[in-house]
């Protein structure tokens, strides 16, 4: 999972990707331009080929346009070199369907046929209500599979909206591919930052004998943002905080930093560790998961310096909605390792600061020698795993103040990213994308791990259920998010960070 090298095997005879859904957005934002990095960098397989397959009428140049202005605005790399862009778009081919169009899947086997190559990556980047149809439609066409070459399919987020309807995804997706053709994204596990998790704490001896109950407080993993609901309010205003990012984001965080290390590392033995956790996770349903959580919706204030709109005047979004675009939850990992430490979660949209972290909260020290002179007494020692912006890793320590007298300051040491490697990290997806054309699923989530984290989530959604919500708590845009959030870490003789 942390190596740096493509398995040169597995893509040696080409590979194609076909991309259902090529018009939207995120093929041009954010697969392309992981498409051109990695072409850049000379990874993709040797032909490698673009089919696009949408409704829209396009035609092969159109979409090369399209594409192709994808990278101009959103490549993290520039100057954009424009041999290697034009020499990926050539190979650029557009499919006119709609996804329920037997005949739209023979011209995308005919297109397939006389390209001449037999790796496909079948890639869903469509709305969630379409996965089901075209899977079926790929099976029909007999496109799932094929001797000698492989053929794999990438779902994105959302994989269901619970439990039940993740079977049923599943269920569909299993009658025509096998688990190890599927390849369940969650973005997040392809950041350099979220894989390096793993890597400090299984790639250095020090931090194991520390990494348990004896001497670790609480953990807080927060994922604040400052953008609202954006356009997206059709799928959001359905889904809120807890299904767009509690459910996989911010427990796949819990679960790499609660794992124990795999006898070996593979996508199997990581991805069962992970499992294992979950599985681990204390009882939160009915009453317990409401003195457990807690929710907001966010109304209109300043960031930036400009207004924006509350969550309820957003296009798109119901005037009565109650849906929550702030949420908190106290965790329990019930195992020998963790038993007994709580793991505070909060995400939000339109916050004062975009800041994804994961912070580790050491005991405290026995007794305080230095009395009134050590400032650092309220929670000396902190491990900060910044996991967006800033990238790195801060302990904080406190440290004597030069001087005659015996002052203690709170001190931070610091590694970051862009210091030590002098770079930007890589974008997750062109880390995913070929991971996925490599055959490597250990950053993708497996459907034991999705149902876990499903149940794990109903517990929360069918508790609010019962809860009447004509009162839902609110927040002001721009702030750290609302005071109700305190209540459980407070009863607890705890804060939350500011991040
Ligand atoms: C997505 C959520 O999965 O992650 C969005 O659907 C959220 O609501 C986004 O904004 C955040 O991703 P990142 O990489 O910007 O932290």
């Amino acid at each position: 999972m942390l190596k740096n090298e493509v398995k040169s095997n597995p893509c040696s005879e080409g590979a194609v990707i076909v991309i259902f859904g090529v018009t939207g957005d995120l093929a041009r934002r954010k697969l392309m331009t992981a498409l051109y990095e990695n072409a850049k960098c000379n990874h993709l397989p040797k032909p490698f080929y673009i089919v696009g397959f949408a409704r829209r009428s396009w035609t092969d140049e159109k979409m090369r346009d399209v594409l192709r202005q994808g990278v101009m605005d959103y490549s993290r790399t520039k100057p954009i070199d424009e041999k290697i862009l034009t020499a990926l778009l050539d190979n650029g081919y557009y499919v006119e369907s709609t996804f329920q169009d037997s005949e739209g899947y023979d011209r995308l086997a005919g297109v397939l046929n006389r390209l001449g190559v037999n790796n496909i990556l079948f890639y869903l980047s469509t709305p969630p209500a379409w996965y089901a149809t075209i899977v079926e439609k790929i099976g029909q066409s007999k496109l799932e599979s094929c001797e000698k070459a492989w053929r794999r399919i990438v779902v994105e987020k959302p994989f269901g909206r619970d439990l039940k309807t993740a079977q049923s995804l599943d269920e569909k997706l299993h009658a025509v591919f096998l688990e190890d053709q599927i390849y369940r994204m969650d973005h997040y596990l392809g950041k350099e930052t979220v894989q390096n998790i793993l890597a400090f704490r299984f790639g250095n001896g020090i931090f194991e004998p520390l990494w348990n109950r004896k001497y670790i407080d609480h953990i807080q993993i927060t994922m604040a943002e400052t953008d609202g609901v954006g356009t997206r309010a059709e799928y959001y205003d359905n889904a809120g905080a807890v299904r767009d990012v509690f459910q996989n984001h911010l427990i796949q965080l819990l679960t790499l930093t609660a794992m124990e290390a795999p006898a070996v590392f593979n996508d199997k033995t990581v991805r069962d560790e992970k499992v294992k956790v979950l599985k681990s996770i204390s009882d939160i349903s009915g009453d317990k998961a409401l003195e457990n959580t807690f929710r907001a919706q966010y109304v209109s204030g300043t960031i930036d310096g400009k207004r924006v709109l509350s969550y309820r005047d957003e296009p798109d979004v119901a005037p009565d909605s109650i849906t929550e675009t702030y949420m908190a939850a106290r965790l329990f990992v019930n195992n020998w390792r963790w038993a007994g430490v709580p793991f505070y979660l909060r995400t939000g949209k339109r916050l004062s600061r975009r800041a994804t972290e994961i912070a580790i909260q050491f005991t405290q020290i026995p007794l305080s020698l230095f009395g009134q002179r050590n400032l650092s007494i309220e929670a000396p020692n902190v491990l900060v795993i910044r996991i967006q912006p800033n990238e790195g890793i801060t302990l904080f320590l406190g440290a004597k103040v030069p001087g005659k007298v015996m002052r203690v300051e709170p001190v931070e040491m610091r590694f970051n990213y862009a210091d030590a490697f002098g770079s930007d990290p890589p974008e997750a997806y062109e880390r995913l994308l070929l991971d996925c054309l490599t055959g490597d699923a250990t950053l993708f989530t497996r459907n034991d791990e999705v149902e876990e984290a499903w149940r794990l989530t109903e517990n929360i959604t069918d508790a609010w259920e019962t809860q009447d919500l004509r009162n839902l708590p609110i927040y002001e845009s721009g702030t750290q998010g609302p005071r109700g959030a305190d209540y459980f870490i407070n009863d607890d003789n705890r804060h939350w960070r500011t991040v």
